[in-house]
């Protein structure tokens, strides 16, 4: 039986069409936007998918807004729950209902520059080295055990977008490898480390000179 995957997305959805490409495993059952407008929400519709529009403007508290995303994600029966770029801080219920079965890519190598602007933040920081992290989501705002990471240089003379772009391109390599993992039951959560079952040698780091 394929492992059965929500996404929920904010915006542009490339790492969602990145997932969706990869011919995973898995079966997407819904794909759920707090922004009806979501390019990708277009895409999946292009692709037959499932699609619900949750607008959490229509919402004065951030409580009733998760609680009823989750009962909307439940009615799909998830395996696992991927936030595909999605842009909103879920409340600790949330996260709570969802545990061990909720990633998250992030655009830093965390736990480096957790929350926003994380391009702009490692170029004024001066780090050698950026990238991306897959993660499993816990309370604590970007933060949780860490599946696989890549890492880009970043060079003289980057800027944010250029930055951005490298690092996006190796979130397109990383995310569908973590649902893959995640699919084959192959992820080991000791004590809130990752491990890769039947691998002693780390396969969890994509380093590129690209
Ligand atoms: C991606 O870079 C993702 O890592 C980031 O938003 C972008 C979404 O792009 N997510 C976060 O910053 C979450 N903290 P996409 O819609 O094209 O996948």
């Amino acid at each position: 039986m394929s492992c059965r995957v929500v996404v929920l997305l904010s915006g542009r959805g490339s790492n969602f069409q990145a997932i969706v490409e990869a011919t995973l495993p898995i079966e997407i059952v819904a794909v759920i936007s707090n922004r009806p407008q979501a390019a990708g929400l277009a895409f999946a519709r292009e692709h037959g998918l499932t699609t619900v529009a949750l607008d959490h403007t229509l919402h004065a508290e951030r409580e009733g807004f998760d609680a009823q995303l989750a009962d909307e994600i439940e009615r799909h029966q998830p395996d696992l729950v991927v936030l595909a770029g999605y842009m909103r801080i879920l409340s600790p219920a949330f996260i709570y209902r969802f545990e061990g079965r909720l990633l998250n890519i992030h655009p830093s190598l965390l736990p480096m520059f957790p929350g926003l602007k994380t391009h702009e933040r490692a170029l004024a920081e001066g780090v050698k080295i950026h990238g991306c992290t897959v993660h499993f989501v816990t309370a604590q705002l970007d933060h949780g055990p860490i599946v696989i990471q890549a890492a880009v240089p970043v060079r003289a003379d980057d800027t944010a977008n250029t930055l951005a772009t490298r690092v996006l391109a190796q979130e397109h390599q990383i995310y569908p490898q973590a649902i893959r993992w995640f699919a084959e039951g192959r992820l080991l959560n000791n004590d809130g480390c990752v491990n890769l079952k039947d691998d002693l040698t780390s396969q969890s780091v994509l380093s590129t000179g690209a």
